[in-house]
């Protein structure tokens, strides 16, 4: 049994993608792949011989040890010339781990990224942009009482609004995204204290944006 999280990320993944899982550790996700049917193959990697060692034996469980291949290293190091990949998919760390792992060579092979960040989404999407990507989806869902956003770039240039970075350009008309982000505006106001005005006014500006947006949405 996979999480929905694991599952709604798997949803992103087509036939046609030559995938790298990197910071695979259980491998659980490149399993339901290969069982599901949507790929014939894959390489997962971890940074940690621990984790790695963890996805090994799960992969072994399900005899699947020669459809997905396991590399233990560092990110996009693992990678080379010799390799036919064209789509890297990271879940679960942080942007800036992700965007140490992009800053690699290789990245000029890879068409497409699936990437389930845990935080500062406006920063991936930043950075990830002026490395030659476009925005072509982004999901937000609750997995366990827990919010998650995946976002899948594909190469390609596109012009954000300033807005759309900070929300992205598909979650920017997602009301339930933005009531999230509302309600923990509204959360962190309340916790300042009365003196931290610049803080105060800025959280309020955010709160009335994020009201325009939700009030759009139902337009
Ligand atoms: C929280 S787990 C997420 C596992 C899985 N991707 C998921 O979404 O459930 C993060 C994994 O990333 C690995 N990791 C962290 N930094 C890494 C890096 N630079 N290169 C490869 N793996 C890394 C960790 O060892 C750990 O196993």
């Amino acid at each position: 049994m996979i999480s929905n999280r694991l599952k709604r990320i798997a949803s992103y993944v087509s036939k046609e993608d030559k995938i790298i899982d990197i910071g695979c550790d259980h491998a659980l996700l490149d399993i339901y792949l290969i069982k599901n049917k949507i790929l014939d193959k894959v390489l997962v990697s971890d940074v940690h011989e621990g984790a790695l060692n963890a996805g090994i034996a799960n992969i072994k469980k399900e005899k699947l040890s020669k459809k997905i291949e396991t590399r233990l290293g560092n990110g996009m190091e693992v990678l080379s010339d010799k390799d036919d990949i064209n789509t890297v998919l990271i879940s679960g760390m942080g942007t800036t781990t992700i965007l140490d792992i992009l800053k690699n060579e290789y990245l000029k092979n890879i068409n497409k990224l699936i990437i389930q960040s845990n935080n500062d989404h406006t920063e991936l999407r930043t950075e990830v942009v002026k490395l030659g990507y476009k925005i072509v989806n982004e999901e937000y869902l609750v997995d366990m009482g827990k919010n998650y956003i995946i976002i899948v770039f594909e190469k390609g240039n596109e012009k954000y609004s300033k807005n759309e970075l900070r929300y992205g350009p598909i979650l920017i008309h997602d009301k339930a995204y933005l009531n999230f982000e509302l309600n923990q505006c509204i959360k962190i106001k309340n916790f300042i204290p009365t003196n931290k005005w610049i803080l105060k006014y800025r959280l309020n500006k955010e709160i009335n944006l994020l009201k325009k947006l939700i009030k759009r949405c139902g337009e």
